[in-house]
């Protein structure tokens, strides 16, 4: 079997740990064999075009998160993996279980009760048409039956296998108590129609009262804590990897010290920290411990969330800043992709949202430019320590985080 690949921009070809044959042309790439496993640097415009026409459909890897264009009447879902290094930017980074692509889709504020379901699916379903292989969601989005519907349609049609996408979702507050984490993790999967998540992380070291209301209040409107010690939740956590439910586990919105306090217990340290950070509030400080710690860090609300419901007129976006304007048009990239870009570079994880076709698929072409050391130090100049997600309704809770400086 042999295929002819050919894209635009430079590149370069790793095979991986397969048997199987290539040779690398100017700009076109032939592959011999099934299930080819290939990291390509750059490219984002993918062409495959089979030599033979018994080129199958069944052909996968287990990890494709580059756009794989189709042609004529076929459409493949070849052996490539596109996790190869632009300027020392992985497509992919180590994680227990699997690679975890360095860009995800972002499914926050995609409601399915305010009618987003559709928007939610038709989104994940476009996604991975486009080539992303790995998705955020969580419970308390309410989107983890139309995100388990869209991943399952791109199984269906033969586009990618259960393996091939990266799947996260998160252990909601009012579950912290070590004896419902199990429970809430296997309703999650039976909602996104699948055995295993490959990330589970606990969504922030506080606790809501146990039950099914994810925001239970009392007579006066307040929410009821519980108090849980996410310790403990995390000893409950570490029993979901033996049980094959979660390939890795993770937390979100821990501080420092909450994590110093998860690394002291733990058997099994927490592989990812997913945090805030975007030129506003880029959280280095943060970051640097968890990757001292051997933690992979990925940044939530990336693009500053410029459409969070509680945003105050005064506060800035990133969209309107000249030094990101200046760089976007010397780099003929958009503003987004110069700043998902950054984040790359600082070596974070990034998760944009977006329902919109055209922005799914820009969000993703982040591998075929670099930002020089000047421009990644004028975007980390728009710092202003200013922290979008405050959750301020658990300001009160003993184990509220944000009180510390990091
Ligand atoms: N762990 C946590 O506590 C936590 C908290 C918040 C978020 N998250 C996760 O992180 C993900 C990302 O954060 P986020 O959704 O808050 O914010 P975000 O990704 O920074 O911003 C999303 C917004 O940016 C717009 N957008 C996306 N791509 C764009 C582009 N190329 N050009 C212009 N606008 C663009 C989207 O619009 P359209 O959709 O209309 O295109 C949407 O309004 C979430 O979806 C969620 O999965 C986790």
């Amino acid at each position: 079997m042999r295929y002819s690949l050919s894209f635009h921009g430079f590149f370069s070809v790793y095979l991986g740990p397969s048997r199987h044959h290539f040779t690398v042309y100017t700009r076109t790439l032939h592959v011999s064999g099934l299930s080819a496993y290939l990291l390509i640097k750059a490219a984002p415009s993918l062409r495959l075009r089979p030599l033979e026409r018994e080129a199958s459909t069944t052909n996968r890897a287990p990890d494709i998160t580059a756009t794989i264009a189709r042609q004529d009447t076929h459409t493949y879902t070849c052996g490539i993996r596109a996790a190869g290094m632009s300027s020392g930017v992985a497509l992919t980074v180590p994680m227990p279980g699997k690679p975890y692509p360095t860009v995800g889709l972002g499914t926050f504020t995609i409601f399915a009760k305010t009618g987003g379901a559709d928007e939610v699916c038709n989104a994940v379903k476009f996604a991975i048409s486009e080539g992303y292989r790995h998705v955020d969601c969580a419970l308390v989005y309410d989107n983890e039956k139309a995100v388990g519907d869209g991943i399952k349609a791109k199984i269906d049609d033969g586009t990618i296998t259960r393996n091939d996408v990266y799947l996260t979702t998160k252990l909601w507050d009012t579950h912290h108590n070590p004896d419902h984490v199990e429970g809430a993790l296997r309703k999650s999967l039976r909602s996104l129609q699948t055995d295993y998540v490959d990330l589970f992380l606990v969504h922030w070291p506080f606790a809501f009262k146990d039950g099914d209301d994810p925001f239970p209040k009392d007579a006066d409107g307040n929410i009821i804590f519980a108090d849980h010690d996410y310790v403990d939740t995390w000893k409950a956590m570490e029993k979901l990897v033996g049980a094959g439910l979660a390939k890795a586990i993770g937390i979100s919105n821990f501080n420092k010290k909450q994590i110093e306090r998860v690394l002291e217990v733990a058997t099994i340290k927490p592989a990812n920290i997913q945090i805030e950070s975007h030129p506003y509030f880029l959280n280095d400080r943060l970051v640097t411990f968890c990757k001292q710690h051997g933690m992979t860090a990925t940044a939530y609300a990336p693009l500053a969330n410029p459409s969070r419901t509680w945003k105050s007129p005064d506060e800035p976006i990133i969209f309107d800043e000249q030094v990101l304007k200046d760089i976007s048009a010397a780099k003929g990239k958009s503003i987004a992709q110069v700043v998902l870009r950054f984040h790359l570079q600082r070596g974070l994880v990034v998760i944009p949202k977006s329902i919109t076709p055209a922005r799914i698929k820009e969000n993703l072409q982040l591998y075929d430019f670099d930002l020089s050391e000047s421009e990644m130090q004028q975007i980390a100049g728009l710092d202003r320590n200013l922290r979008f997600f405050k959750e301020g309704m658990a300001a009160s809770h003993k184990y509220y985080g944000f009180h510390d400086e990091f």
